[in-house]
């Protein structure tokens, strides 16, 4: 906590849903807040996520990283309400469920696997048979072998969230320069100095939630921080059935299924650095799979492929808290294939730490410490 009598000046480095998120909770919260972003508002990870809000698929046993998204997803009705009533905007958002599926023995054993110990901590789940499955979606194709349903799950618009939270911040004066590549940040005069090529801006705090950037900013007397690009290519294609009751996922691909009849597609996970580029193998793969899941996908529209950088770290686990080298920084960074559904949790952790100085036992386990002198 930064003790200072009059209003907080905090900058935010990176406008993806993170620094959008955490830009929006300190500007309602009465800090004077600006956002720098090296492009424009959430286009790095964020404008190819599917926004699938599913901590118990992407964390298939009980461990920080479910504690983290179920946090989260509990927050999300909330947070949906308050940044649409703030904003003004439509942020489409639904809590219609998932059905994991399983092609083959093996995930067909982990799914009964997940399913037994979500039962015995009191997750309301189901197990569907082939039938039930093929029933509950009639567009699974043959060789669905059965799905996990998990009905408190969904699926929120990333993008259209992200700009409702650059409005919602706008309304309680967050500024937000776009085209300001933040290159370097120092400590002076008990404040830290951001260098952007338009000159330099000085705060009380600054917030770096730069994603896979977050290594291109430097840190005077910070490492740098293990977070490496982990590209993802997404499909948007134009369903021609009756609309998909929920979000499919499998191990080939997860389908999201919207009012406007498309769905998206993702995604592939590949180590490629900071190639942004779509490839012929990446939109096949995700066309194999979903034809396989979904055949009627066959005779869908194709829209467009959406790539994405996720900021992925060495043990998967986002990145939160007072940098322990550099006072007056505060990483929010390194989510992951979870930046969406972390999005509030990490807004709120950061504010209570930046300005209450409150320290969530969670944070524990996603300091930036752990990263050596970070
Ligand atoms: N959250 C899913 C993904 O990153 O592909």
């Amino acid at each position: 906590m930064i003790d200072k009598n009059d209003k907080l000046d905090i900058t935010i480095v990176g406008a993806g849903v993170i620094g959008c998120a955490v830009a929006y909770e300190l500007g309602r919260c009465g800090a004077a807040v600006r956002v720098l972003e090296s492009r424009d508002v959430g286009l790095g990870a964020t404008q190819a996520s599917a926004g699938v809000l599913a901590p118990y698929i992407e964390a298939h046993h009980p461990g920080p990283l479910r504690a983290l998204g179920l946090r989260s997803l509990d927050m999300y009705d909330a947070f949906v309400a308050d940044v649409v009533a703030d904003s003004g905007k439509v942020v489409p958002y639904e809590r219609t469920g998932t059905l994991e599926v399983a092609t083959d023995d093996a995930s067909l054993t982990r799914l009964e696997q997940t399913r037994q110990g979500l039962a015995s901590a009191g997750v309301a789940c189901r197990m569907l048979s082939q039938t039930e499955a093929r029933v509950a979606e009639p567009h699974l194709g043959e060789s669905v072998r059965g799905a996990l349903l998990l009905p408190s799950q969904g699926f929120v618009g990333a993008a259209a969230l992200t700009a409702a939270l650059r409005r919602a911040g706008a309304r309680h004066g967050v500024s937000f320069l776009t085209s300001h590549a933040a290159s370097r940040l120092s400590v002076a005069d008990g404040e830290i100095e951001i260098e952007t090529a338009q000159g330099t801006v000085t705060s009380d705090a600054v917030v770096l939630a730069a994603g896979s950037w977050t290594g291109r900013v430097a840190v005077a007397g910070g490492a740098p921080l293990p977070v490496r690009p982990v590209r993802g290519q997404l499909l948007r294609l134009l369903w021609p059935g009756t609309r998909l009751a929920r979000v499919i996922w499998s191990s080939l691909c997860y389908v999201v299924p919207w009012h406007d009849g498309s769905v998206l597609v993702g995604a592939t996970v590949e180590e490629v650095g900071f190639d942004e580029g779509a490839t012929v193998a990446g939109v096949t793969s995700l066309l194999d799979g979903v034809g396989n899941l979904l055949p009627a996908t066959r005779d869908a529209g194709f829209d467009e492929v959406r790539v994405g950088l996720r900021p992925g770290t060495p043990d998967d686990l986002p990145i939160v808290g007072w940098s322990s080298a550099v006072p007056h920084l505060v990483y929010a960074t390194g989510h992951y294939r979870n930046g969406v559904l972390l999005a509030p949790l990490t807004a709120r952790l950061v504010a209570d730490l930046v300005l209450d100085g409150r320290i969530d036992p969670l944070l524990e386990a996603v300091a930036p410490g752990r990263f050596d002198a970070s």
